[in-house]
């Protein structure tokens, strides 16, 4: 529907311009002060319309600057009545075309298409007759014709693709090409590459895309060249092309027409399909192009080149009258006179192609402009010179890139720009670089497993008389995540030259601005300073570093975890028991109990109700008065406090009553005491279950630290977590400062610590720290924040694009991943050793359980008792037998009451705690019941 309302609109504008036309050559007839421009089409009808506007175009631009000829003048367009006549032969066409210059006294003529039926070049062969004739076609090699080509010779398009193909290294390549000469034009490339044995076949393009499909999959070969001498097929084929997935990651395709007008659409479908495409733009101005009236009114959206070349071939006739017109100025004439029928066409055949200082011709030769095809020039053959073409190629989001540019006059070029042209030769890479040598700089930083000092390492290895160590230099130097990242990036940036050197980074660190001087340190410094061109390493992608420099793509997701000591190695201090009551309390209790303990004896003592005196009444036994003297007093206590029995309770009501405060207090005392035990036995597996930043912070066992203004500390800093910066706030304000210089005396304090500091950190990082020997270490299960790594490089770096094109390649093709599992996971020789992961099941279950560790201050306590109860043992067997005689009468004496007693208290020293074996509570009863058997 839209393509037939755009006819109409096309056959209603061409009605319009026949009058224009009609009004024009009515002008011109009473009006000798026009100047001609006509144009001769070929026997194809179809685009004669789309190039006269496009000539009117170029006419009216011409028209409306004064500049190029004076207010009194006027370029007009002739429109050429034989455009319909069928011109099979070249000798026709050239019969016409001299008809037509004889009789309409044109300054130039345009050839849109100068091909028939029989023949092509007919702008050649007519250039030997007359002359200025502009092609449009790119023409024939050695075709020796004279005519102003607005495309770029086929001599220099030979030696121009022969430069691109040579960089890419494509010497095995399948030509696509369409039966309109394009072949031709291709010749001087066929030529070289048979020279240099390299592999081309060449497909025919089909109507049917489809059927060249078969054709290019058996030619083997991934990397395909396409060159139409029509755009509109060139257009259609990449279109199916793109239907039929050939267009897709599988296949390397070459654009070998220059500036194909590609439209948003059709770019947005180029890159959708992930295809890499290398283009070749004239490197001209957008601005230029804004000025054209019906650029935007064209099927495309975007002017085809021929289009464009047409348009400039009617600026390059105004500039060649504005030389031409200031020379006559300079003669002398004036008014209509300078610029009379002199410049038309000579008529032809002419029998000298000399060209004199009346001819346009010889003035065209000195024309120089930009146009919307770029820089337009012309040598004394009429072949366009002083251009320079611009390469792109990319993938997907990057098929813009830049890949560098090819000037087809490198003097020229460094005469316009004043600099000097950096390549031997005509094609400059953009590679990426730094000063004179060509490679990229890369700094690192010592971050394992990102990247180890193989010196260093093989160091550490030989301990295990694993590897001989050996000097190393340049990127030998180093081994790691890192540098198989960056070799897999190289083999993945095609047509790019990305030699790089690995450096580490002077200062070893990551990169923080100074809060006062601005200035960065670390490797965003140095890329900063333009020092390096990429930073690689386990950088992480802030805000603030972003605008600085650029990141890539991320390579690597990762996030702030916390390392700490496995709880199973933590070692306590041994009376870690003691740490539910403060010092003080402790000490109180111990004056209580005493005090206590004295209180029972003075009741006894003095207190009538007491067995002491019950006993001296002879109301009891006699041993009975002695059941609350100082020392069976104080086992009261003891056995009371620690809730077993007792041999015997207070009498009086003063006693008994002093002693259920007691109780009380005991309970109290020994309850608050379990309760508060656990607490501190678990204290250091409470981080093990550290998930976030709110878990963190509920604990204030742990002391946690980072790296001094490392990015963590400025993260936490700056963040609008409230949270978070009460994480910094709390690591701030820690006794010593909890900040480490990196993150190595980071794990150092870990290590050192005891489990008294957790170092916040990288989890890559982390990780694989803990997973190396002495392997006491652990990260914390959650992620304090999530963060990811990047490649960092200079702002607006082409490097950029390029580098994340790579990485996301990688990334879709799972090599990052099998990386990633390399390097922390992989079952080496080395790693086996290295690895903390057949910790046994019981040390891995410390993160949870009591270890010995925890409860070694009980079993302590126990082997305490042993030692004191066998030293008062010996004591006990030293006085007996010293003062024997004195104490034995009394044992005699009581012997009988052993046998119907309760065992005489004595015996408590230190042997048994657990003295009766009675329920606590039931002991005053029961011995109230024997007491009274006894009675
Ligand atoms: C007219 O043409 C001259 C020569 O190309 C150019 O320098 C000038 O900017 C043009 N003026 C306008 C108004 O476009
Ligand atoms: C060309 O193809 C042949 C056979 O397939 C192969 O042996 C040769 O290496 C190829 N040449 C180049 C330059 O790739
Ligand atoms: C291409 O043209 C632009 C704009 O005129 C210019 O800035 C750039 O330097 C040119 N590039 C080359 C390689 O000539
Ligand atoms: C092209 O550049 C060369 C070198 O600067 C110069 O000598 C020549 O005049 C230029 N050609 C034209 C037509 O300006
Ligand atoms: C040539 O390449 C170098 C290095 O990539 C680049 O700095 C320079 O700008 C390029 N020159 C041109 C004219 O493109
Ligand atoms: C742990 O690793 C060491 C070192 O490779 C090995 O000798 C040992 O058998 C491993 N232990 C277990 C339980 O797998």
């Amino acid at each position: 529907m839209a393509r037939r309302r755009e006819r109409k609109d096309d056959s209603r504008s061409r009605r319009t311009l026949q009058i224009c036309i009609l009004a024009a050559i009515c002008f011109w007839m009473t009006e000798s002060a026009d100047v001609g421009i006509s144009a001769l089409f070929g026997t194809e009808t179809g685009y004669q319309d789309n190039y006269k506007t496009i000539i009117q175009d170029g006419v009216r631009y011409i028209n409306r600057n004064t500049t190029f000829l004076s207010e009194v003048h006027q370029l007009v367009f002739v429109d050429s009545s034989i455009n319909s006549r069928p011109s099979n032969s070249v000798y026709v066409a050239l019969q016409e075309g001299c008809d037509h210059v004889a009789t309409s006294q044109v300054s130039a003529l345009v050839l849109p298409k100068d091909r028939c039926t029989a023949s092509d070049d007919i702008a050649g062969v007519l250039s030997h007759a007359t002359n200025p004739v502009f092609s449009i076609d790119p023409g024939n090699l050695g075709s020796g014709s004279t005519a102003f080509k607005m495309q770029p010779s086929p001599e220099d398009m030979t030696s121009f693709y022969i430069d691109i193909l040579s960089y890419y290294s494509w010497m095995n390549f399948t030509l696509l090409y369409d039966d309109g000469g394009a072949f031709a034009n291709m010749e001087g490339v066929m030529e070289y590459a048979t020279m240099n044995k390299w592999n081309i076949s060449t497909v025919i393009i089909d109507e049917e895309f489809g059927n060249n499909i078969p054709m290019i999959e058996e030619r083997g070969s991934k990397n395909i060249f396409i060159y139409c001498s029509s755009e509109i097929i060139l257009r259609n084929t990449i279109d199916q092309a793109l239907l039929f997935g050939t267009m897709g990651p599988a296949y390397t395709w070459m654009i070998g027409n220059m500036d194909m007008g590609i439209d948003r659409q059709f770019l947005e479908d180029l890159e959708d399909s992930n295809g890499f495409v290398t283009r070749f733009n004239m490197n001209y101005t957008r601005e230029q192009q804004y000025a054209l009236p019906t650029a935007r009114n064209t099927p495309t959206g975007e002017w085809q080149f021929r289009e464009r070349c047409a348009f400039d071939a009617v600026i390059a006739v105004g500039h060649g009258l504005r030389l031409y017109r200031k020379k006559r100025v300079a003669d002398g004439n004036t008014g209509s006179s300078v610029l009379p029928g002199d410049s038309s066409m000579p008529a032809c055949p002419t029998s000298s192609l000399v060209v004199n200082e009346n001819d346009l011709t010889y003035y065209l030769k000195e024309v120089t402009f930009e146009g919307i095809t770029g820089t337009v020039a012309f040598d004394d053959e009429g072949n366009r010179v002083n251009y320079t073409i611009t390469v792109r190629s990319g993938q997907g989001e990057t098929i813009d890139q830049i890949r560098g540019d090819w000037t087809q006059n490198i003097e020229y070029w460094e005469d316009k720009w004043n600099r000097k042209w950096e390549s031997e030769g005509r094609f400059n890479v953009t590679t990426y670089n730094y000063g004179n040598d060509r490679k990229i700089k890369v700094v690192s930083i010592e971050a394992e497993p990102f990247l180890f000092l193989r010196e260093k390492r093989a160091q550490e290895l030989n301990q295990y008389n694993l590897r001989q160590s050996s000097t190393y230099t340049g990127n030998d130097r180093y081994e790691g995540y890192i540098m198989d990242l960056l070799a897999r990036i190289k083999s993945n940036m095609r047509g790019i030259d990305f030699d790089y050197e690995v450096e580490l980074v002077p200062d070893n660190k990551y990169g923080n601005k100074d809060v006062f001087s601005e200035e960065w340190d670390g490797m965003i410094g140095e890329v900063v300073r333009r020092k390096a061109d990429i930073a690689a390493g386990p950088l992480t992608v802030t805000e603030e570093r972003e605008r600085h420099v650029d990141f890539t793509f991320s390579f690597m997701s990762g996030g702030v975890k916390l390392l700490l000591q496995n709880p199973y190695f933590v070692q306590h201090y041994i009376f870690r028991l003691t740490y539910p009551f403060g010092i003080e309390v402790w000490f109180i209790n111990l004056i209580v109990f005493l005090l206590v303990a004295l209180l029972l004896f003075l009741f006894n003592y003095f207190d009538p109700y007491e067995w002491q005196a019950a006993a001296e009444r002879g109301e009891t036994f006699e041993e009975n008065g002695k059941n609350f003297n100082l020392k069976n007093s104080l086992w009261f206590c003891t056995t009371t406090m620690f809730l077993q029995s007792y041999d015997n309770s207070p009498r009086s009501n003063a006693g008994r009553t002093l002693t259920a405060f007691w109780w009380v207090f005991i309970l109290v005392m020994v309850f608050l005491y379990l309760f508060n035990l656990t607490f501190f036995i678990n204290s250091n597996k409470r981080l093990v279950h550290v998930k976030d930043a709110g878990d963190l912070l509920d604990q204030d066992d742990v002391v946690f630290g980072t790296v001094d203004e490392g990015s963590i500390y400025w993260y936490l800093y700056k963040s609008s977590i409230p949270e978070y910066n009460r994480i910094w706030q709390r690591m701030y304000s820690a006794q010593p400062s909890a900040f480490v210089k990196n993150t190595t005396e980071g794990v150092e304090r870990v290590r050192n610590s005891n489990g008294f500091f957790a170092f916040l950190g990288e989890a890559g990082e982390l990780d694989y720290i803990a997973s190396k020997r002495p392997c006491n270490l652990m990260v914390s299960g959650g992620y304090i924040d999530r963060t990811t790594y990047a490649l960092a490089v200079q702002t607006d770096s082409p490097l950029r694009d390029q580098l994340s094109y790579a990485i996301e390649t990688l990334r879709d093709s799972g090599v990052l991943e099998d990386l990633q599992r390399e390097w922390w996971e992989r079952e080496s020789e080395i790693n086996n050793r290295y690895r903390c992961n057949n910790l046994t099941t019981w040390e891995r279950q410390g993160v949870f359980s009591f270890t010995v560790n925890d409860l070694q201050g009980v079993y302590f306590m126990l082997l305490l008792g042993f030692l004191v109860a066998f030293i008062v043992f010996l004591l006990e067997v030293i006085f007996f037998a010293a003062f024997g005689g004195k104490s034995k009468g009394t044992r005699n004496k009581s012997r009988g009451g052993v046998s119907r007693n309760p065992p005489p208290p004595m015996s408590g020293g230190g042997g048994g705690p657990i003295g009766g074996g009675q329920p606590i509570g039931g002991g005053g009863g029961k011995s109230d019941g024997k007491e009274k058997m006894w009675i």
